[in-house]
């Protein structure tokens, strides 16, 4: 007769370290606590075999990298270089207001892991690289898409319903942000009908470049592919860019790279490949529309499904429209 009693993943994730603690030496609670993590997070980057709790510490991990990036640049640049953009008073409130949300989503993360039982993961040190409002802003925009990309990519991977739920009403504010950063810099809100998922590993090879050190114990086991940026066009160019059209990309990894992939859907099969090569490029296919995540990989699957072993750098952002 099945058990009545359900066990969700989070219990049964932390039954499971704690069985698999050894007996000596003796460690501190904190010191256990992190040794779980680092265990269940080493069997995550591997396999996607992750408990729900290291999801959380994985979103938690994004988001002290928001909440950081509204605090350093609203302390760094005056109010008036936001206004200079055209912000009326009511949207740079608007945009405050995504800080003061990103540190309300750490709290709430924060104290949901503590209640699994396991040490939240402390904030970094982060470079975010901006020197004024206009690229703040810019990549305020990129940051809340990869947000809303790495909640996507993540819920199929939760087990319990209370932390999906959770974890969705944080993902419907994070594209009401974008949304805003949107309108406010005068592009499409809603530029296609499906949002893009992504999973953690393609998300922390995002977040990666921004995080300069994080304290022992908060590092996150998931190591970021090979950096892939582009040469040609020069960013400001990529809006006018049409299907068929080659981008030219760099990494250390391309000699291996077989194709370009374009992810920018949620549908079943969400990314198109189109061969590479290192001297020429990839051609841009057809139907493509705000933001592109553009990944090497060694193979095309007829599927449409990027998947990790394939990946060989990447990804990088492109923002089409
Ligand atoms: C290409 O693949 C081979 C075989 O897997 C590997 O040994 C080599 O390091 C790779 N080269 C690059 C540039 O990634």
């Amino acid at each position: 007769m099945p058990s009545i009693i359900k066990t969700t993943g989070v219990l049964a994730g932390l039954m499971a370290a704690v069985s698999a603690l050894p007996a000596q030496p003796k460690l501190s609670e904190r010191q256990t606590d992190i040794y779980q993590l680092a265990k269940r997070q080493n069997a995550a980057a591997t396999a996607l075999g992750l408990a729900d709790v290291d999801i959380l510490q994985f979103a938690l991990t994004l988001e002290w990298l928001e909440a950081s990036f509204y605090q350093q640049g609203f302390a760094q640049f005056p109010d008036d270089q936001f206004v200079a953009l055209g912000l009326n008073a009511a949207q740079l409130a608007d945009l405050k207001g995504i800080g003061t949300s990103e540190a309300a989503h750490v709290g709430l993360l924060q104290s949901a892991i503590a209640q699994a039982g396991v040490q939240p993961v402390q904030p970094c040190t982060y470079n975010f690289g901006f020197t004024d409002a206009a690229g703040m802003v810019a990549t305020a925009g990129v940051l809340e898409s990869v947000g809303i990309s790495a909640y996507l990519g993540a819920a199929p991977l939760v087990s319990d319903g209370g932390i999906l739920s959770t974890a969705a009403s944080i993902l419907t504010v994070e594209a009401r942000h974008q949304s805003f950063i949107r309108s406010a810099s005068g592009v499409a809100v809603s530029p296609s009908p499906l949002d893009t998922p992504l999973g953690p590993k393609a998300i922390f090879s995002l977040a990666a470049p921004f995080i300069t050190a994080c304290p022992a114990g908060s590092n996150l086991i998931l190591t970021a592919f090979p950096a892939l940026s582009m040469t040609s066009p020069a960013a400001a160019d990529v809006k006018s860019l049409v299907a068929g059209t080659n981008i030219q990309v760099k990494s250390d990894a391309a000699s291996n790279a077989s194709f370009c992939a374009f992810t920018n859907s949620g549908a079943p099969g969400g990314t198109a490949f189109t061969p590479f090569v290192a001297a020429t490029g990839c051609a841009l296919p057809p139907n493509l529309a705000g933001i592109v995540y553009v990944t090497l990989t060694s193979n095309a699957p007829a599927t449409g499904v990027l998947t990790d072993d394939i990946t060989l750098a990447g990804p990088m952002v492109m923002q089409l429209s």
